[in-house]
């Protein structure tokens, strides 16, 4: 079915496209649609317009992990995901590592980079002789794009032509590294770096007939990579402080997580599920707080395997009895710009966390990630993780199943002592609804 025009359409008139096109003229698939539409008509409007064709809300839930200590300050959380476990579990890591010194972080460094990728025919030497003649002139023209991060102690801080001749043939890039303070940036990057690439054409047509004739731009964007914008997170304890109701002791249990976790340093199967775990926390206080987490996936995805081979973010060791749990994370986020004076929960959630700044996000996030991957690999090494995943996962299959609150409640009830699973859920409530 194609159409065109679809945009200019009113919303009602795209629902009404939608109802009688794809869904039979079903009015249920209508009533969805707009049961989730928000009574404050002013809020709807503004998110009808973070995007094009909008014609609903789709909720994700906002959980909060309480008991975080970074760096000897406490946080509680803002967490925007649906995976059942994965709040009660950045919570238990939070409350576990909270009596044994909490999460200590730091940023180690904080550039990120774009570049202008163009292809040049001509002779090496006069390529590099005319960029360094017209550097100082391409960041002069940047200045009514940059002044403003420059106050702000931001800006560009490098800027080079770099030979890529060897991956492609006739391939260059110009390269630029920026301090964007406290916004992500990828707007003031892909202004500044247009900019240059309309400049460094245009200096070439007027000036350097040579150059222009063999210098095709090809595109000017920023990059997802950012292997120089890291935060570092850890935690520690003595082995004999890892004792919990795990039945295993606290040497025994650091041993067994350092082997889980090599087990991800060395194989990439596992590598990826184990990454997937810290994604959990990493991408649910990214899109609370109207980060883009799309970015932060790619690169964090690259980082990972930046030494040729995917593997573990994280690693373990225990030395001198000093069980050690840790991982640097690229992670390019914002506290200002963007979402986050826009979208109200992305204000709440912003403050929540005491307005921080970029990098004391990237510290916070980290920290979620790290919490969430311990959480994961003590109960994957101890219980496994189904018995708390379908705990928590209890509730969804209840309200699919369609239970009233009073069997909701007996059934919590009767699963705190007994094994959650779907068909042992059905036959337990088939089970009540027969005695009732
Ligand atoms: C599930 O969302 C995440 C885990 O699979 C992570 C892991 O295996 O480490 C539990």
């Amino acid at each position: 079915m194609s159409i065109s025009g679809f945009s200019k359409f009113s919303k009602e008139k795209k629902v009404d496209w939608l109802i009688k096109n794809h869904f039979n003229g079903n009015i249920d698939a209508k009533k969805i649609l707009k049961s989730y539409w928000n009574e404050d008509k002013k809020l709807q409007q503004l998110h009808d317009e973070f995007t094009e064709n909008c014609i609903s809300n789709f909720y994700m839930p906002f959980g909060i992990a309480p008991n975080f200590l970074i760096n000897n300050k406490f946080f509680t959380i803002p967490m925007a995901i649906e995976e059942s476990s994965v709040v009660a579990a950045a919570s238990n890591a939070a409350k576990f590592w909270m009596s044994r010194g909490g999460f200590k972080t730091h940023v180690r460094s904080i550039t990120k980079v774009g570049h202008i990728h163009f292809l040049f025919k001509g002779n090496k030497d006069e390529l590099i002789k005319f960029y360094e003649s017209i550097k100082s002139d391409l960041i002069k023209t940047l200045s009514p794009l940059t002044n403003n991060m420059k106050s702000r102690g931001g800006g560009i801080q490098e800027i080079k032509l770099v030979n890529c001749c060897e991956k492609m043939n006739y391939y260059y890039q110009i390269e630029v590294n920026f301090n964007t303070c406290d916004a992500m940036g990828a707007n003031f990057i892909n202004s500044c770096l247009e900019k240059i690439a309309y400049e460094l054409k245009k200096i070439a047509n007027e000036k350097y007939p040579m150059i222009s004739k063999n210098l095709e731009i090809i595109m000017s964007i920023l990059s997802n990579y950012v292997p120089n914008c890291i935060v570092h997170v850890e935690v520690s304890c003595p082995v004999n402080d890892l004792n919990f109701e795990s039945g295993l002791d606290g040497r025994e249990f650091a041993e067994k997580f350092v082997q889980a976790v090599k087990i991800a340093e060395v194989d990439t199967s596992r590598a990826v599920t184990h990454n997937k775990g810290i994604m959990n926390g990493v991408d649910s206080v990214v899109i609370a707080t109207g980060n883009d987490f799309r970015a932060i996936e790619a690169g964090v995805h690259a980082y990972a395997s930046k030494d040729g081979n995917y593997t573990s973010l994280s690693h373990a060791q225990i030395k001198n009895k000093n069980f050690k749990f840790w991982m640097d994370l690229p992670l390019a986020l914002g506290t200002v710009g963007g979402l986050t004076s826009l979208h109200p929960m992305v204000k709440l959630a912003l403050d929540l966390l005491d307005n921080p700044s970029a990098e004391m996000l990237m510290e916070i996030v980290a920290a979620a990630g790290l919490a969430q991957n311990f959480a994961a690999v003590k109960s994957l090494t101890t219980t496994g993780i189904q018995k708390g995943h379908m705990k928590m996962h209890l509730l969804n299959i209840l309200n699919n199943l369609q239970a009233n609150q009073n069997e909701k409640d007996k059934l919590i009830n009767h699963f705190k002592s007994n094994i959650v699973s779907h068909s042992e859920v059905v036959k337990a409530l088939t089970k009540l609804r027969k005695n009732d």
